[in-house]
């Protein structure tokens, strides 16, 4: 279901045939055994960086495909129309570390990392969560302190996407002092790699959906940094942070459009298959209407992000776009993906069939990269500052 509305220019539908082409041989056989044996396939990283889809945002110069937003989220809804879990590694690799060394980074640290970042041959994650700060991401309390030329960090990150494979690690630690707090002012971000001393991988968590993604917690106990990983300016990690989950809130809501895409298909294809009460289920008004709710919900999401992209390649500010673009794609994955375990029925609650992949897959795109309050606390903010 290409959508006719969005006229797509010949490289887009190119950009789509690639990614759907990648999807349809490499991730949807093996989506469902993944997800039961929670593996994440590395193989797919270079193989996601052949294709340039590890480096779609980024400039040529830096051996990224150049593209703009839209071309990006196209792929990315693809891709987690069979995999929802390979989608979640590609948004957070395309939208977070590397969007915060292109944008921030100096030119040194570009150089050292994009290009292999694009190529595939590192993975990126991001780390600003921690055990006690989720929402109020400003009360994170890993501490950094600086001796000589290196920066000391301590503290644990927890729900860090792709953080076993990681090969840099975007973390947000405080460098202010215990004496003088500085709140969201006194969190910097580090270029974190795997290598060094005092870096480990800490709980992998066992999870409802999204199992093929690993998720994990990272330890910096006593970690040396040295001092030229300090991403931009001291006391600016916050700002930084943020500024990339605009990039991220997009990325999430094509992944969620996906999700809700792809449940959708499957309840089409399987409503005129089931027959009850002498016809297919298809003929019940009952089960048209649902179809059509899911897919003018779909339609819409799809709409607002695209809407919400076209705007950031024309260099508009969209936070609260981006909010609302994630918030109100989210709510439809979770909304899709029930109705579509509705009409399966019993065979919806059971694993031979994908919807309740979908389904549990579904939930956290409303939990991830902000919550569905904390969207509704950004639009809610502009909305009485009149922004
Ligand atoms: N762009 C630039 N600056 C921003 C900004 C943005 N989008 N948002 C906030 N800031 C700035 C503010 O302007 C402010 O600076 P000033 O004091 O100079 O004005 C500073 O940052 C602090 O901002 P707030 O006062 O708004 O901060 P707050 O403590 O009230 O928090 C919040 C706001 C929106 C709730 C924020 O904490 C937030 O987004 N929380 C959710 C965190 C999140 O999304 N976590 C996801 C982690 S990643 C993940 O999910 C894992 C994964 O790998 C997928």
């Amino acid at each position: 279901m290409t959508d006719p509305l969005l006229e797509l220019t010949e490289e887009q539908r190119a950009i789509v045939e690639t990614a759907r082409a990648f999807a349809d041989e490499q991730l949807r056989p093996n989506a469902a055994a993944w997800d039961r044996d929670a593996h994440f396939e590395p193989s797919l990283i270079p193989k996601l960086g052949e294709l340039g889809f590890l480096g779609m945002l980024l400039p040529s110069e830096h051996d990224g495909l150049g593209l703009d937003a839209r071309s990006y989220l196209l792929a990315l809804e693809e891709i987690a129309v069979a995999d929802a879990s390979t989608a979640v590694m590609m948004s957070v690799h395309n939208s977070l570390p590397t969007q915060m060394l292109l944008h921030f980074g100096s030119a040194a640290q570009q150089a050292r990392f994009l290009a292999p970042m694009a190529r595939g041959e590192l993975l990126g994650a991001f780390a600003l969560s921690e055990p006690d700060s989720g929402s109020d991401a400003a009360s994170l309390r890993c501490q950094a302190r600086r001796e000589g030329d290196h920066w000391i960090l301590d503290g644990a990150k927890s729900w860090v996407t792709s953080g076993t494979h990681a090969g840099v690690i975007l973390a947000m630690a405080r460098t202010d002092t215990p004496d003088a707090r500085k709140g969201a002012k006194g969190i910097s971000a580090f270029i974190i790699t795997p290598d060094l001393p005092g870096y480990s991988v800490g709980k992998k968590e066992d999870k409802m959906g999204m199992r093929a993604s690993p998720t994990v917690q990272l330890v910096f106990d006593g970690m040396r940094v040295p001092a030229d990983r300090l991403l931009g300016e001291e006391g600016m990690g916050f700002t930084y942070a943020m500024r990339s989950l605009e990039h991220g809130r997009l990325g999430i809501a094509a992944q969620a459009i996906g999700i809700a895409r792809a449940a959708y298909e499957a309840a089409c294809a399987y409503v005129v298959e089931r027959k009850q009460f002498g016809k297919p289920i298809a003929e019940f008004q009952a089960v048209q209407f649902k179809l059509a709710d899911m897919a003018t919900r779909i339609t819409a999401a799809r709409s607002l992000l695209h809407m919400a992209a076209a705007a950031k390649d024309r260099g508009v500010d969209i936070g609260t776009q981006a909010s609302m673009a994630k918030l109100f794609a989210s709510e439809t994955a979770m909304w899709v993906t029930t109705n579509a375990v509705q009409l399966f029925g019993g065979y919806g609650y059971v694993k031979e069939y994908p919807v309740e992949r979908y389904f549990r897959d579904a939930k956290v795109t409303e939990i991830y990269e902000g919550t569905s309050e904390v969207q509704r606390v950004v639009i809610g903010r502009a909305a009485v500052s009149g922004s």
